[in-house]
């Protein structure tokens, strides 16, 4: 097994990082801004098996990441269970809302989603041909709670509102969205598995807002859920969880889920992530995106205290969220170079 990730996902301490980055193909890359002008918009993009594994490999022709990360959305899914989606230039996601027992009955279930996805297994297959040897494809869904916040408003909220509502006023409907979306995620990552994905990802934005035993019921549960399932069906691809912001919450995580490996924001130090969390096996992050927007010798500078603080033990280098589109593209380089320079 000579791929770098997958040595890190079983358990290796390498003497430098593999590493990618979270949003890696995206706007901040002229080329990517370019290919998605041909397709016409984001969701046109999305379903366009050839020109989403163009911006696939984008990043990969660009920077030689470690691994490459499916292009598609988490709300996807939603859409495949019959939601409306559109995007909103400037704004983001808007999603017809599911708040009434009516709009949940609307909704489809098991193989139907697939109908809806397929141009998304194609993109993985495409790209299983198309990669570097030793380039890692990872796929990806968002996971329950955070799809449900979409799903529940409409749209993305600072606070994730609406969820909450819904899941102290209607807990059984708030559940019964929760168990379909999980049944679902596990349908459709198996399928981006049986395409080809090597490892796939659960983001779990918003799960920092799940409190108490709240975070056990609607953030843990369904992971633990989701990751025994596709173990019982593909044991042998790892699965990388990302709670976002789940702070004291990390703690454990990745034993309490079966997850491989745990993706941590940068709300926590490195230091704090290495004695608390990696303890248990794998970890991915966690520089601030800030750093691919502001550069310089502070970038270096962090960049190498991240590699430091996570050297004892097996760590995937990526950001703590996303890559934001006012990146400069050479403070990307810059990232990679000092993580590479050993
Ligand atoms: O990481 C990657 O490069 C893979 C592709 C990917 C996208 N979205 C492409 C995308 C992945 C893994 C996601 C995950 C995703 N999508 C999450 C979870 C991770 C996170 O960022 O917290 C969430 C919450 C979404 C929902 C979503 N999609 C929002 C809120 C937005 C709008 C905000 C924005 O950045 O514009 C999107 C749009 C989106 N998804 C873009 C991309 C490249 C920008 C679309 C464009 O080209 O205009």
């Amino acid at each position: 097994m000579s791929k770098t990730i997958l040595r890190a996902l079983a358990g290796e301490t390498l003497p430098t990082p593999p590493i990618w980055m979270m949003r890696q193909a995206g706007r901040y890359l002229p080329e990517y801004r370019a290919t998605r002008a041909q397709a016409g918009d984001f969701l046109s993009l999305c379903y366009n098996p050839e020109l989403a594994a163009e911006v696939t490999l984008q990043p990969i022709r660009r920077y030689g990441f470690d691994a490459a990360i499916l292009f598609a959305d988490i709300l996807l899914l939603p859409q495949a269970l019959g939601a409306d989606l559109w995007f909103v230039t400037g704004e983001g996601p808007r999603l017809s809302t599911v708040t009434t027992q009516a709009d949940f009955d609307r909704l489809g279930r098991g193989e139907m989603i697939h109908e809806t996805l397929s141009p998304i297994y194609e993109t993985v297959r495409i790209l299983k041909g198309a990669l570097p040897s030793e380039t890692t494809l990872i796929g990806f869904a968002g996971a329950p709670w955070t799809v449900a916040t979409y799903m529940i408003a409409g749209r993305g909220t600072p606070d994730q509102g609406p969820a909450h509502a819904l899941k102290a006023e209607n807990r059984p409907l708030f559940k019964a969205l929760i168990d379909r979306l999980t049944e679902s995620t596990v349908d459709y990552l198996s399928c981006q598995i049986e395409a080809g994905a090597e490892v796939v990802k659960l983001f779990d934005s918003w799960a920092g807002s799940l409190k108490g035993q709240d975070f056990d019921d609607f953030c843990l549960a369904p992971a633990k859920r989701i990751i025994a399932e596709l173990k019982a069906r593909h044991p042998d691809t790892p699965i990388i969880a990302f709670p976002r912001e789940a702070g004291e919450r990390y703690i454990g995580f990745a034993k309490a889920t079966g997850a491989d490996c745990v993706a941590i924001d940068n709300s926590v130090s490195p230091e704090w992530a290495a004695s608390h969390v990696q303890v248990d096996g794998c970890v991915q992050g966690n520089l601030a995106s800030r750093h691919m927007v502001t550069g310089g010798q502070p970038l270096v500078d962090e960049t190498r205290h991240v590699v430091e603080a996570f050297r004892g033990g097996p760590h995937i280098f990526n950001l703590g969220h996303g890559i934001t589109p006012d990146a400069d593209p050479d403070n990307v380089q810059l990232m990679i170079d000092t993580v590479r320079e050993g």
